[in-house]
């Protein structure tokens, strides 16, 4: 199963999401793509913000070879399940669906944990190095709950 997780500068909430489920898949010698992607230009081929360096690490994911990118119209060919942070996210990867099989790729990120409620996981940029780890256990859970989708389905496909 292909996951791409995304989120605005794709430095900090989506290069977490995608080290935490890496490193899960792996542990479960799980089978697929996981990847992170963006929408905002600035921080292109950069590495992760520091400080979701420093909380990755602190849990033992090293997520300072990640090189930011941009979100595309191909991705929707390439991953199962695009998941998004917030709103916004949402609205730029809808705008840029193409069919209805692309739409219903997308999800927030937060309805693996509780389905329906559309929650986002908030943008820890502007804040300090404590909301990066809550954003960090937020999107461990969530990662945890998308390994046991993914361990289904591998086991019936
Ligand atoms: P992220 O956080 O979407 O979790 O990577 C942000 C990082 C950078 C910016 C916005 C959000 N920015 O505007 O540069």
């Amino acid at each position: 199963m292909n996951i791409l997780f995304v989120c605005l500068g794709n430095i900090c909430r989506s290069p977490m999401a995608e080290g935490i489920l890496k490193k899960i898949f792996r542990e479960k010698a799980l089978k697929g793509k996981v990847e992170s992607a963006g929408f905002e230009s600035f921080h292109i081929n950069e590495p992760p913000d520091p400080r979701a360096v420093q909380v990755a690490a602190n849990h033992g994911i090293d997520i300072s070879k990640k090189q930011a990118r941009l979100f595309r119209k191909v991705d929707f060919d390439h991953f199962d399940h695009i998941y998004v942070m917030d709103t916004q996210n949402m609205n730029d990867v809808k705008d840029l669906a193409r069919k209805e099989v692309d739409l219903q790729k997308i999800d927030y990120l937060m309805n693996v944990i509780e389905p329906g409620s559309n929650k986002v996981i908030p943008d820890p940029y502007l804040s300090g190095i404590e909301d990066c780890e809550k954003v960090f256990e937020l999107m461990e859970k969530a990662c945890q709950k998308i390994a046991e989708k993914a361990l289904l389905y591998a086991a019936n496909n």
